[in-house]
């Protein structure tokens, strides 16, 4: 039986300097902490994010009163009261908010309790945060999750350059370690093919990819593949790429407008299949619209047996969604994305129904990230096929990457799809 002794919020900067929740919480006399990320390109049926509005502090975007709610009413909720689980605390701090979102208390507060109780609960148990986790999901082998890092940016988190969101690497390789010195020799090749192409030296994005100003996003391929070759591997083969079009972006009035192109659904579906036979591509998040549900099932079967179909956007980790997309034979996977939804119980909850519906899983960080590395644990504990944390640069990316070298040097586990 867990008793929480006490819990406090406060207010710290996410790595574009916005404001995002920290919480600690004490548990039989041991201390959690915990801080949330926050997205960008955020999709419609995300739960909300409480920020102040006050449009004289951080344009608005200040979350003190979401940092206060945690000592305040959760606290006053949580407090001397015996949790059984995670479970039992998520639900309380669910009901106290009662609003269909978490717009009452928000999401950002609801999460960083939620996260802060599960560090600490791991101590209690003596375990390592993973093996915690691993436990709430009743996932008995926790393993190495394959990388996809961030190299190319356009859409909401560059400036545009091009309308897709990010062109990602894959590195084949059946370590972590191995894995990100395949990413860094692509990535500086990647800079160097940019310099000679463009001129100058490419701006970094959000998340630390390079952004170019490609003329196509074609030609973002081609150089991503040239990167490839320039540092002496393979595409494919011991690169392979992953795109997310976050195509929900540049959706207007049930067309798809980007690179003077007006597209309908079908043609949509066209295009992204010529991408996947023209390059060594494995993945497609967000191919589609978040409200263009007709038309995933076309995706889907269009790309089967060439590329996973991942749904971010579309399905929001909301598990109500993501049984919408099961029986609709939308995709085939999730991007499990625990601030979209806003506890790890609910999350929990979204995992096991892709599990169940046999999709691949790719758990995700979000644009706007902290130094906190909780997600590197969740990726291991939940046994996601993929993780996507952004580019190999930028401390609030390599926290996770850090920690999952860390992960690999300290316990046997195996990378999902190694030989
Ligand atoms: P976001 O982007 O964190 O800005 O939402 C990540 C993604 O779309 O996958
Ligand atoms: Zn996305």
């Amino acid at each position: 039986m867990y008793r929480i002794d006490s819990m406090s919020g406060s207010e710290i900067l996410d790595s574009r300097g916005r404001p995002t929740v920290a919480a600690r919480v004490v548990v039989n006399g041991v201390t959690g902490e915990a801080s949330v990320p926050s997205g960008a390109s955020t999709g419609a049926a995300e739960a909300c994010e409480l920020r102040d509005g006050d449009r004289a502090r951080y344009g608005g975007l200040g979350v003190r009163k979401a940092a206060a709610n945690i000592g305040d009413e959760l606290a006053a909720t949580a407090k001397g009261r015996p949790f059984a689980d995670q479970a039992a605390l998520d639900r309380a701090m669910i009901d106290c908010d009662a609003s269909p979102n978490k717009s009452r208390l928000g999401a950002n507060a609801i999460l960083a309790v939620s996260i802060a109780f599960a560090r600490a609960a791991a101590q209690i148990s003596g375990k390592p945060l993973f093996e915690y986790f691993a436990t709430l999901a009743g996932n008995t082998k926790p393993t190495l999750p394959r990388l996809t890092i961030n190299l190319f940016s356009g859409g909401k988190h560059a400036g545009g350059q091009v309308a897709i969101q990010d062109v990602l690497m894959v590195p084949m390789q059946s370590t972590i370690d191995d894995g990100l010195a395949a990413a860094y020799a692509v990535y500086y090749a990647a800079a160097k093919v940019a310099e000679e192409k463009y001129g100058a030296r490419a701006l970094k994005a959000d998340e630390g990819g390079l952004a170019p100003p490609f003329p196509s996003i074609e030609a973002a391929f081609d150089d991503a593949v040239a990167a490839i070759r320039k540092a002496g591997l393979q595409p494919g083969k011991d690169v392979a790429l992953a795109i997310d079009v976050a195509s929900s972006h540049f959706h207007e009035a049930g067309k798809y407008k980007f690179g003077g192109n007006n597209f309908g659904s079908s043609e949509m579906v066209k295009c992204v299949r010529s991408w996947v036979d023209g390059w060594p591509i494995v993945s497609i998040e967000d191919g589609l619209a978040e409200d263009d549900w007709a038309n995933w099932p076309a995706l889907r079967q269009s790309l089967a047996g060439k590329s996973i179909v991942l749904g971010d956007d579309l399905l929001c980790t909301n598990p109500a969604r993501i049984r919408r997309a099961i029986e609709t034979s939308a995709c085939d996977a999730l991007l499990l994305k625990v601030n979209q939804i806003g506890s790890l119980t609910e999350a929990a909850e979204s995992l096991k129904l892709a599990r169940g519906a046999g999709w691949k899983v790719v758990v995700s960080a979000r644009s706007g990230e902290t130094e906190d590395n909780w997600l590197a644990d969740l990726a291991v504990g939940w046994g996601g096929d993929f993780i996507k944390v952004g580019s190999i640069c930028q401390s609030e990316r390599l926290a996770k990457y850090n920690r999952l070298l860390m992960i690999e040097r300290e316990h046997s586990l195996r990378l999902i799809g190694a030989k």
